[in-house]
């Protein structure tokens, strides 16, 4: 585009159906189904769902928070979320506000069964923690990182963002539509991106209503797609992309890429909950016969839903005294199932085979 990316009205959706449904979108659209309706199923077989849904959300909000260079280790999120550390970094922070954002979303489209432009706002202040809401101000544009050039000029007034995101919404919630949900997805994440209505967080809150719309489309019943590691390892066709769609009203090249990104997560994710699935059968095996007086069935399941676990976690989902819940854990860990380690005064027991399996 020119040097000034002059601001272009944006369509409103739908989107022209010939240009979202070439034979190429339908059969990658084909296969991206496919994947996503067999990770769901994989999903329904793991005993405890809060388990995956810990795990994974987590590992998603680490992620789509590296898109925007939130850089935070695993080892540091982990134990933030463990113990109550007043000097944990923003950066981790961040991540488990996303995290909170995620969940947040997630109880408003079970309860509602649809989403409205106030919990959008409501999504994007529980990331951001500022109230600053919707843009109000003018000069906000989209600027290439190494050149400093501006790429793409948002809306900038007001009353013309709130229009377009009720648009948005209304599309994003009907239910009686006749493109693939899929292809609705990617059009609906551009749209999103395009229209830009916050100050910040747009890329962030953009990603948790991808996950939302899957889930309003019954694709997958928990929030358990790590959507996001695809984008990161392909920032920089994401950025092209979104933004070459702007440029020449061309949709087939984003399209693809999202569609692309759905395939290639779900497939992960499946491969993921296979090897927890695995670990989980493992471990119960080895507690059944290395330490059988201890073995309970929800403490191996505790290991699995909090990778970083201590005394107080036994305590309250095993109803039982503090000695013996210590006894469990320095247990487990004789039996090479939990590693231990101190942070302060506290003992953290870390399940380090399901860290592992998270980390990649
Ligand atoms: N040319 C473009 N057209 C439309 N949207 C774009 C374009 N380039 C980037 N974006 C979107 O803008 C997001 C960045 O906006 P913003 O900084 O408000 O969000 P964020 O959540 O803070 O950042 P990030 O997405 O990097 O995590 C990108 O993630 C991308 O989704
Ligand atoms: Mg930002």
């Amino acid at each position: 585009m020119g040097q000034d990316a002059p601001y272009r009205i944006l369509d409103k959706l739908p989107p022209q159906r010939e240009k979202v449904e070439t034979l190429e979108i339908l059969r990658e659209t084909n296969k991206a189904t496919a994947a996503l309706a067999e990770l769901k199923g994989i999903a329904n077989t793991i005993p405890n769902q809060s388990m995956l849904v810990n795990a994974i959300v987590l590992q998603e909000a680490k992620g789509s928070s590296e898109i925007e260079n939130i850089i935070t280790t695993q080892d540091e999120l982990y134990k933030a979320l463990t113990i109550n550390k007043s000097n944990i970094s923003p950066e981790t922070k961040e991540v488990v506000n996303y995290r909170k954002a995620i969940f947040r979303g997630f109880d408003l489209i079970k309860k509602q069964g649809f989403l409205r432009v106030n919990d959008i706002i409501e999504i994007q202040h529980e990331l951001i923690g500022n109230n600053a809401g919707i843009r109000s101000m003018p000069g906000t544009v989209l600027k290439n990182d190494t050149t400093g050039e501006v790429v793409y000029t948002p809306p900038q007034d007001k009353k013309e963002i709130l229009d377009l995101l009720s648009n948005f919404i209304e599309y994003f919630n009907q239910d009686q539509n006749e493109i693939s949900p899929l292809i609705n997805l990617a059009v609906l994440h551009h749209q999103f991106e395009s229209i830009h209505p916050f100050y910040d967080g747009n890329g962030r809150t953009g990603r948790i209503l991808n996950i939302l719309y899957l889930i309003l489309n019954d694709l997958i019943d928990i929030p358990i797609l790590y959507l996001s590691s695809y984008i990161i390892e392909n920032k920089p066709d994401y950025y092209s992309l979104l933004n070459q769609t702007n440029e020449i009203g061309e949709w087939e090249e984003w399209i693809l890429f999202m569609l692309k990104a759905l395939e290639t997560t779900s497939i992960q994710t499946i491969e993921k909950i296979n090897k927890i699935r695995n670990l989980l059968d493992k471990t119960i095996e080895k507690v059944q016969i290395d330490a059988p007086k201890i073995y309970k069935k929800e403490l191996v399941e505790l290991l699995f839903e909090q990778p970083y676990s201590k005394i107080e976690f036994v305590v309250n989902q095993l109803k039982v005294e503090r000695k013996a819940a210590s006894r469990y854990l320095k247990e487990l860990e004789k039996i090479g199932i939990l590693e231990s380690q101190k942070v302060g005064r506290e003992t953290l027991y870390i399940n380090k085979k399901l860290i592992e399996i998270l980390k990649k």
